[in-house]
Protein backbone atom coordinates (compact mmCIF):
# COMPACT_ATOMS: atom_id res chain seq x y z
CA UNK A 1 0.00 0.00 0.00
CA UNK A 2 1.33 3.32 -0.67
CA UNK A 3 -0.44 6.68 0.93
CA UNK A 4 0.36 10.18 -1.08
CA UNK A 5 -1.05 13.24 0.04
CA UNK A 6 -1.61 17.11 -1.13
CA UNK A 7 -1.84 20.19 0.34
CA UNK A 8 -4.83 22.31 0.48
CA UNK A 9 -3.86 25.98 0.21
CA UNK A 10 -4.29 29.56 -0.23
CA UNK A 11 -4.09 32.73 -2.37
CA UNK A 12 -1.57 34.97 -0.29
CA UNK A 13 -2.05 37.79 -3.18
CA UNK A 14 -3.59 38.36 -6.66
CA UNK A 15 -6.89 36.30 -6.45
CA UNK A 16 -9.68 37.85 -9.32
CA UNK A 17 -6.50 39.54 -11.00
CA UNK A 18 -5.02 36.04 -11.74
CA UNK A 19 -8.42 35.64 -14.00
CA UNK A 20 -7.16 38.37 -16.03
CA UNK A 21 -3.48 37.54 -17.11
CA UNK A 22 -1.78 38.79 -14.14
CA UNK A 23 0.06 37.32 -11.63
CA UNK A 24 -0.83 36.02 -8.58
CA UNK A 25 0.79 33.60 -5.56
CA UNK A 26 -0.59 30.88 -3.82
CA UNK A 27 0.79 29.21 -0.96
CA UNK A 28 0.63 25.36 0.15
CA UNK A 29 -1.29 25.15 3.65
CA UNK A 30 -0.70 22.22 6.22
CA UNK A 31 -4.28 21.34 5.92
CA UNK A 32 -4.13 18.24 3.60
CA UNK A 33 -5.65 15.40 2.02
CA UNK A 34 -4.64 11.61 2.17
CA UNK A 35 -5.07 8.71 0.04
CA UNK A 36 -3.99 5.56 0.23
CA UNK A 37 -3.51 3.15 -2.93
CA UNK A 38 -3.44 -0.62 -3.66
CA UNK A 39 -4.03 -2.59 -6.93
CA UNK A 40 -6.41 -4.96 -6.32
CA UNK A 41 -6.42 -8.87 -8.12
CA UNK A 42 -9.07 -8.20 -10.08
CA UNK A 43 -10.62 -5.38 -12.06
CA UNK A 44 -12.46 -3.58 -9.81
CA UNK A 45 -12.54 0.48 -8.81
CA UNK A 46 -13.17 0.38 -5.33
CA UNK A 47 -12.74 3.81 -4.25
CA UNK A 48 -13.67 5.06 -0.30
CA UNK A 49 -13.79 8.51 1.09
CA UNK A 50 -15.02 10.18 4.15
CA UNK A 51 -15.71 13.37 2.66
CA UNK A 52 -17.06 12.30 -0.87
CA UNK A 53 -18.82 9.19 -0.47
CA UNK A 54 -17.92 5.45 -2.25
CA UNK A 55 -18.39 3.57 -5.48
CA UNK A 56 -16.91 0.35 -6.61
CA UNK A 57 -17.37 -0.33 -10.30
CA UNK A 58 -15.66 -2.45 -13.00
CA UNK A 59 -12.84 -0.76 -14.79
CA UNK A 60 -15.24 -1.25 -18.22
CA UNK A 61 -18.12 0.72 -16.40
CA UNK A 62 -15.91 3.82 -15.22
CA UNK A 63 -17.62 6.31 -17.52
CA UNK A 64 -16.42 10.45 -17.87
CA UNK A 65 -19.21 12.71 -16.07
CA UNK A 66 -19.75 16.44 -17.98
CA UNK A 67 -21.73 17.93 -15.26
CA UNK A 68 -21.17 17.31 -11.38
CA UNK A 69 -24.53 16.12 -9.57
CA UNK A 70 -22.88 14.32 -6.04
CA UNK A 71 -19.67 15.31 -4.60
CA UNK A 72 -18.19 11.90 -5.73
CA UNK A 73 -18.72 12.90 -9.48
CA UNK A 74 -15.27 14.28 -9.22
CA UNK A 75 -13.12 11.60 -8.37
CA UNK A 76 -15.74 9.28 -10.47
CA UNK A 77 -14.51 11.44 -13.29
CA UNK A 78 -10.82 11.80 -12.48
CA UNK A 79 -10.01 8.15 -12.13
CA UNK A 80 -12.41 6.95 -15.26
CA UNK A 81 -10.34 9.77 -17.10
CA UNK A 82 -7.00 8.41 -16.07
CA UNK A 83 -7.86 4.60 -16.42
CA UNK A 84 -9.62 5.46 -20.17
CA UNK A 85 -6.61 7.58 -21.55
CA UNK A 86 -3.68 5.38 -20.10
CA UNK A 87 -5.65 1.95 -20.76
CA UNK A 88 -4.89 0.81 -17.66
CA UNK A 89 -6.19 -2.76 -17.31
CA UNK A 90 -6.04 -3.98 -12.89
CA UNK A 91 -8.34 -2.79 -10.35
CA UNK A 92 -7.68 -0.43 -7.40
CA UNK A 93 -8.63 0.30 -3.89
CA UNK A 94 -8.44 4.04 -2.85
CA UNK A 95 -9.26 5.45 0.42
CA UNK A 96 -9.29 9.12 1.01
CA UNK A 97 -9.10 10.94 4.58
CA UNK A 98 -8.90 14.57 4.42
CA UNK A 99 -7.61 17.41 7.56
CA UNK A 100 -9.44 19.97 5.11
CA UNK A 101 -12.97 20.89 6.27
CA UNK A 102 -14.78 20.07 3.28
CA UNK A 103 -16.82 23.01 2.09
CA UNK A 104 -14.07 25.70 3.63
CA UNK A 105 -14.57 27.94 0.31
CA UNK A 106 -11.17 29.10 0.08
CA UNK A 107 -8.64 26.45 1.24
CA UNK A 108 -9.08 24.50 -2.07
CA UNK A 109 -10.37 21.38 -0.82
CA UNK A 110 -11.14 19.82 -3.85
CA UNK A 111 -7.61 20.96 -5.67
CA UNK A 112 -5.97 18.83 -2.57
CA UNK A 113 -8.24 15.66 -3.08
CA UNK A 114 -7.74 16.04 -7.25
CA UNK A 115 -3.83 16.32 -7.03
CA UNK A 116 -3.90 13.59 -3.65
CA UNK A 117 -5.98 10.67 -6.11
CA UNK A 118 -3.47 12.02 -9.45
CA UNK A 119 -0.62 11.50 -7.29
CA UNK A 120 -1.53 7.75 -6.01
CA UNK A 121 -2.93 6.84 -9.58
CA UNK A 122 0.47 8.31 -10.38
CA UNK A 123 2.19 6.09 -7.77
CA UNK A 124 1.09 3.09 -9.09
CA UNK A 125 0.85 3.35 -12.85
CA UNK A 126 3.11 6.00 -12.88
CA UNK A 127 1.88 7.67 -16.79
CA UNK A 128 2.35 11.90 -16.50
CA UNK A 129 5.24 14.45 -15.28
CA UNK A 130 4.44 16.29 -12.49
CA UNK A 131 4.81 19.42 -14.87
CA UNK A 132 1.92 18.14 -16.69
CA UNK A 133 -0.38 18.00 -13.56
CA UNK A 134 -2.56 21.27 -14.42
CA UNK A 135 -3.13 20.09 -17.55
CA UNK A 136 -4.18 16.85 -16.90
CA UNK A 137 -6.43 18.64 -13.67
CA UNK A 138 -8.11 22.10 -15.03
CA UNK A 139 -10.76 20.17 -16.81
CA UNK A 140 -11.95 18.74 -13.59
CA UNK A 141 -11.09 22.00 -11.41
CA UNK A 142 -12.97 23.58 -14.54
CA UNK A 143 -16.04 21.67 -13.92
CA UNK A 144 -16.54 22.43 -10.09
CA UNK A 145 -15.94 26.08 -10.48
CA UNK A 146 -18.82 26.01 -13.63
CA UNK A 147 -16.07 26.40 -15.98
CA UNK A 148 -14.32 30.07 -14.56
CA UNK A 149 -11.61 28.66 -12.91
CA UNK A 150 -8.31 29.63 -13.22
CA UNK A 151 -7.04 26.74 -11.50
CA UNK A 152 -3.67 28.05 -10.36
CA UNK A 153 -4.44 26.53 -6.76
CA UNK A 154 -3.53 23.48 -8.97
CA UNK A 155 0.22 24.38 -8.28
CA UNK A 156 0.96 24.55 -4.77
CA UNK A 157 -0.85 21.47 -4.38
CA UNK A 158 1.51 19.99 -6.41
CA UNK A 159 4.70 21.59 -5.90
CA UNK A 160 3.93 23.01 -2.01
CA UNK A 161 5.83 25.94 -0.61
CA UNK A 162 4.53 29.11 -2.59
CA UNK A 163 3.84 29.55 -6.52
CA UNK A 164 4.00 32.63 -8.58
CA UNK A 165 1.26 31.44 -11.11
CA UNK A 166 0.36 33.44 -14.12
CA UNK A 167 -2.20 32.31 -16.26
CA UNK A 168 -3.02 33.41 -20.80
CA UNK A 169 -0.86 31.26 -20.69
CA UNK A 170 -0.37 29.35 -18.08
CA UNK A 171 2.94 29.50 -16.21
CA UNK A 172 4.55 29.14 -12.44
CA UNK A 173 7.64 29.59 -10.82
CA UNK A 174 8.36 27.78 -7.19
CA UNK A 175 9.12 30.43 -4.68
CA UNK A 176 10.49 27.54 -2.39
CA UNK A 177 9.48 26.49 1.09
CA UNK A 178 9.35 29.10 3.79
CA UNK A 179 7.16 27.64 6.55
CA UNK A 180 5.18 30.41 8.50
CA UNK A 181 2.64 29.56 10.87
CA UNK A 182 -1.18 31.09 9.74
CA UNK A 183 -4.30 31.27 11.13
CA UNK A 184 -7.07 30.47 8.64
CA UNK A 185 -10.56 31.70 9.36
CA UNK A 186 -13.49 30.19 8.11
CA UNK A 187 -16.50 32.96 8.03
CA UNK A 188 -19.16 29.94 7.64
CA UNK A 189 -20.48 32.20 5.24
CA UNK A 190 -20.81 30.31 1.48
CA UNK A 191 -19.42 32.31 -1.68
CA UNK A 192 -19.23 30.30 -4.76
CA UNK A 193 -15.99 31.36 -7.21
CA UNK A 194 -18.66 30.38 -9.87
CA UNK A 195 -21.24 33.77 -8.95
CA UNK A 196 -17.31 36.20 -7.32
CA UNK A 197 -15.61 35.97 -10.55
CA UNK A 198 -18.88 36.59 -12.89
CA UNK A 199 -19.53 39.37 -10.30
CA UNK A 200 -15.67 40.89 -10.98
CA UNK A 201 -16.40 40.24 -14.69
CA UNK A 202 -19.95 42.23 -14.84
CA UNK A 203 -17.55 45.94 -12.99
CA UNK A 204 -15.06 45.45 -15.64
CA UNK A 205 -17.38 44.85 -18.74
CA UNK A 206 -18.71 48.47 -17.48
CA UNK A 207 -15.34 49.90 -17.14
CA UNK A 208 -12.38 48.33 -18.07
CA UNK A 209 -9.80 51.26 -17.85
CA UNK A 210 -10.73 50.93 -14.15
CA UNK A 211 -10.44 47.59 -13.60
CA UNK A 212 -7.21 47.05 -15.13
CA UNK A 213 -5.75 50.26 -12.75
CA UNK A 214 -6.59 47.79 -9.94
CA UNK A 215 -5.70 44.61 -11.31
CA UNK A 216 -2.09 46.23 -12.26
CA UNK A 217 -1.97 47.41 -8.48
CA UNK A 218 -2.45 44.14 -7.14
CA UNK A 219 0.51 42.54 -9.64
CA UNK A 220 2.65 45.29 -8.23
CA UNK A 221 1.88 44.19 -4.63
CA UNK A 222 1.94 40.46 -6.25
CA UNK A 223 6.08 41.86 -7.14
CA UNK A 224 6.76 43.36 -4.17
CA UNK A 225 5.20 40.01 -1.99
CA UNK A 226 7.87 37.50 -4.36
CA UNK A 227 10.55 39.54 -2.69
CA UNK A 228 9.35 39.43 0.42
CA UNK A 229 9.49 35.84 0.84
CA UNK A 230 12.54 35.88 -0.91
CA UNK A 231 13.49 38.59 2.10
CA UNK A 232 11.85 36.76 4.86
CA UNK A 233 10.73 39.88 5.85
CA UNK A 234 6.99 39.28 7.11
CA UNK A 235 6.44 42.74 8.33
CA UNK A 236 6.20 43.88 4.81
CA UNK A 237 4.53 40.54 3.58
CA UNK A 238 1.90 41.19 5.83
CA UNK A 239 1.43 45.16 5.27
CA UNK A 240 1.17 43.48 1.14
CA UNK A 241 -1.11 41.09 2.58
CA UNK A 242 -3.32 44.03 4.04
CA UNK A 243 -3.02 46.29 1.21
CA UNK A 244 -4.19 43.46 -1.06
CA UNK A 245 -7.42 43.01 1.24
CA UNK A 246 -7.87 46.73 0.97
CA UNK A 247 -8.19 46.40 -2.93
CA UNK A 248 -10.16 43.47 -2.77
CA UNK A 249 -12.65 45.32 -0.62
CA UNK A 250 -12.98 48.78 -1.78
CA UNK A 251 -12.24 48.78 -5.42
CA UNK A 252 -13.08 45.37 -6.18
CA UNK A 253 -16.08 44.94 -3.62
CA UNK A 254 -15.96 41.12 -3.24
CA UNK A 255 -14.87 41.31 0.23
CA UNK A 256 -18.07 40.46 3.40
CA UNK A 257 -18.72 42.54 6.35
CA UNK A 258 -17.42 39.35 8.50
CA UNK A 259 -14.03 39.49 6.48
CA UNK A 260 -13.46 43.05 7.02
CA UNK A 261 -13.82 42.51 10.44
CA UNK A 262 -11.25 39.56 10.37
CA UNK A 263 -9.09 41.82 9.30
CA UNK A 264 -9.68 44.83 11.35
CA UNK A 265 -9.43 42.44 14.68
CA UNK A 266 -6.15 40.78 13.67
CA UNK A 267 -4.56 44.35 12.75
CA UNK A 268 -5.63 45.61 16.10
CA UNK A 269 -3.75 42.49 17.79
CA UNK A 270 -0.81 43.01 15.87
CA UNK A 271 -0.77 40.93 13.20
CA UNK A 272 1.60 41.36 10.26
CA UNK A 273 -1.30 41.14 7.72
CA UNK A 274 -4.37 40.04 7.08
CA UNK A 275 -6.67 39.60 4.04
CA UNK A 276 -9.20 37.82 2.56
CA UNK A 277 -8.71 34.78 0.51
CA UNK A 278 -10.39 32.87 -2.81
CA UNK A 279 -12.83 34.23 -4.14
CA UNK A 280 -14.60 36.63 -1.39
CA UNK A 281 -17.95 37.51 0.29
CA UNK A 282 -17.44 35.10 2.16
CA UNK A 283 -14.99 31.63 2.35
CA UNK A 284 -12.08 32.44 4.58
CA UNK A 285 -9.61 35.07 5.62
CA UNK A 286 -5.73 34.15 6.56
CA UNK A 287 -3.87 36.65 9.11
CA UNK A 288 -0.21 35.93 9.27
CA UNK A 289 1.30 36.76 12.58
CA UNK A 290 4.18 36.72 15.11
CA UNK A 291 3.95 33.48 17.15
CA UNK A 292 4.14 35.35 20.11
CA UNK A 293 0.76 37.25 19.62
CA UNK A 294 -1.11 34.00 18.21
CA UNK A 295 -3.22 32.89 21.39
CA UNK A 296 -4.38 36.96 21.52
CA UNK A 297 -5.44 36.93 18.41
CA UNK A 298 -6.78 33.45 18.37
CA UNK A 299 -9.10 34.48 20.90
CA UNK A 300 -10.53 37.65 19.81
CA UNK A 301 -10.81 35.81 16.47
CA UNK A 302 -12.86 32.63 17.85
CA UNK A 303 -15.49 35.88 19.60
CA UNK A 304 -16.61 36.52 15.87
CA UNK A 305 -18.25 32.71 15.94
CA UNK A 306 -15.56 31.91 13.22
CA UNK A 307 -13.54 28.47 13.40
CA UNK A 308 -10.22 29.31 12.87
CA UNK A 309 -7.65 26.79 11.79
CA UNK A 310 -3.99 27.48 12.54
CA UNK A 311 -1.38 25.84 10.32
CA UNK A 312 1.46 26.82 8.15
CA UNK A 313 1.89 28.05 4.65
CA UNK A 314 4.72 27.37 2.49
CA UNK A 315 4.73 23.95 3.05
CA UNK A 316 5.47 20.70 0.88
CA UNK A 317 3.29 18.75 -1.00
CA UNK A 318 2.05 15.52 -2.70
CA UNK A 319 4.63 13.59 -0.91
CA UNK A 320 4.38 9.84 0.06
CA UNK A 321 3.66 9.36 3.62
C1 LIG B 1 -10.88 31.70 -6.42
O1 LIG B 1 -10.37 30.73 -5.54
C2 LIG B 1 -9.77 32.51 -7.04
C3 LIG B 1 -10.19 33.46 -8.13
O2 LIG B 1 -9.03 34.16 -8.55
C4 LIG B 1 -10.81 32.73 -9.29
C5 LIG B 1 -9.83 31.89 -10.09
O3 LIG B 1 -8.59 32.14 -10.03
O4 LIG B 1 -10.32 31.04 -10.80
C6 LIG B 1 -11.19 34.47 -7.62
Amino acid sequence: MITTSASGNIFLFGEHAVVYGKNAITAAIGLKTYCEIRKREDSLVNISSEGYGNFKLRIAELKNIWEYKERMDLIKDLVSTYYQKFKIEEGIDIKITSDIPKDSGGMSSSTAVLCSVLEALNKVFPKIDKKDYYNFLIPFQRKIHGGTASGVELFSSTFGGYNLVKTAPISYKNLGNLELPILIINTGIEAKTSETVPYVRRGWEQDKESYKEIFEQIELLVEEGEKAIKNKDLVKLGNLMTENHNLLAKELGVSHPKLNKIVKIALENRAYGAKLSGGGKGGVAIVLYPEEKENQITKKLEKLNCKVYKTEIGVRSCQDL
